[in-house]
């Protein structure tokens, strides 16, 4: 009987090294596989925005979770310092005494693996086998390894091409240009956004997929609309439009919540709510759902403080927090009357369409007669210059 021994970074573990351990089990058929991540790298520092060792073992525990006869092993990791492959394979095999130890190996491996520390030793400890790929198959790797089969008596074997071809290089490249999620496993990447491990930037039709659940269905083109008027907005004023769609996908994301539910998240998360806080309802889903963007997505502070502005607006708000507010009340989908001025002007000159706006939200609760949020009245005041309107009509 054999133990497949498949280590590695797994910086982050990706669909590629799940497929390729469902490939090597089924051609080696071992007894078990064990993935191990290493604690260190011997050849590489840890980057800043990584995640650590621990935290790697997770995502190693959602990639290959549900693969019959893989184990994700934390041996590498209970040791201090650096994870050499020969202390590993010592290890296993006082645990597996007379089985076979197969190490499981990239290409990309095989021609430095006489430098690795005590590779005389792992070569008599272990046999090889080698995941092939595009460019890289059998016949470019068996000069290398003949000479091991002779020098050493290592027993090398090739195991085909894993069915997804990527790499951890190429993720960490990929996920900051919002790309790459569909090469992760789907809880694996909802841990690497909600920590933004990586440099992360989320895809924007992920987050749309997770934030729709969230969403009343008669919301949901309210959502977009915003997200399309954002967008423009975003390009008319040299913002970014991709932050500018983050921020406006999430913007209503707690709505559909109750004003307990939302006073209770409010005092589960320590934030602080005043009496206008108390007394307008309908500002809370802005200070929750910026909460709530931080916590489930890693959403920066300044696509939070959009959202967190979304409903009162304030006074000297920067521009996505403009951008944001101007899109949810100019969207497609609105219909009051004047908005076709307001979505003109949006797109002329920002700072008349936020008084414009500032002033059709108060009059409008004026006309409610409805508490008026101090916020509003600040965010009025700043950008209509109206001095004399008081802090509450109500
Ligand atoms: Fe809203
Ligand atoms: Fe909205």
């Amino acid at each position: 009987m054999s133990i497949a021994v498949y280590g590695g970074c797994f910086n982050p573990p990706h669909l590629g090294h799940r497929a390729a351990a469902g490939s090597a089990r089924e051609t080696l058929k071992p007894e078990k596989l064990l993935v191990l991540p290493d604690r260190e790298p011997p050849h590489k520092a840890q980057a800043k925005g990584e995640p650590t060792p621990e935290e790697r073992l997770e995502l190693c525990r959602l990639t290959f979770q549900g693969l019959e006869g893989v184990e994700v092993s934390d041996l590498s990791l209970r040791r201090p310092g650096p994870s050499y492959m020969s202390d590993t394979l010592r290890l296993l095999q006082e645990q597996y005494p007379g089985q076979e130890l197969i190490l499981i190996l990239g290409a990309d491996m095989l021609p430095g693996i006489e430098r690795w520390h005590e590779a005389e030793e792992v070569l008599h400890r272990c046999s090889l086998a080698i995941l092939t790929r595009d460019g890289v198959g059998e016949r470019e790797l068996e000069p290398q390894a003949r000479l091991l089969r002779q020098k050493y008596g290592t027993r090398v074997r090739f195991l085909p091409n894993p069915p997804v071809a990527v790499s951890s290089a190429r993720l960490r490249c990929l996920l900051p240009h919002r790309q790459g999620w569909e090469l992760l496993d789907g809880e694996v990447y909802a841990r690497i956004v909600q920590h933004r491990w990586y440099e992360t930037q989320v895809s924007l039709p992920w987050l749309r997929s997770r934030v729709e659940t969230m969403l009343k269905r008669s919301r949901i083109a309210h959502v977009k609309g915003c997200e399309k008027a954002a967008a423009r907005l975003a390009e008319v004023w040299g913002e970014d439009p991709e932050t500018a769609m983050e921020a406006a996908i999430m913007h209503d994301m707690t709505k559909r919540w109750g004003p307990e539910e939302q006073i209770e998240y409010c005092r589960s998360q320590g934030i602080p709510l005043g009496e206008a806080e108390e007394r307008s309802p309908q500002v809370l889903h802005a200070i929750t759902g910026a909460a709530e963007a931080k916590r489930l997505f890693g959403a920066s502070d300044e696509v939070c403080s959009a959202i967190r502005w979304h409903t009162t607006g304030k006074p000297e708000m920067s521009l996505l927090e403009q951008i944001v507010y101007l899109a949810d009340v100019t969207e497609e989908t609105r219909d009051f009357p004047g908005v076709e001025d307001l979505r003109r002007e949006s797109l002329r000159n920002i700072e008349k369409a936020m008084a414009m706006a500032a002033r059709s939200c108060v009059e409008e609760l004026e006309r409610k007669q409805t508490y008026i949020h101090p916020d509003t009245i600040r965010a009025y005041r700043w950008y209509a210059g109206d001095e004399n309107k008081e802090e509450s009509t109500c």
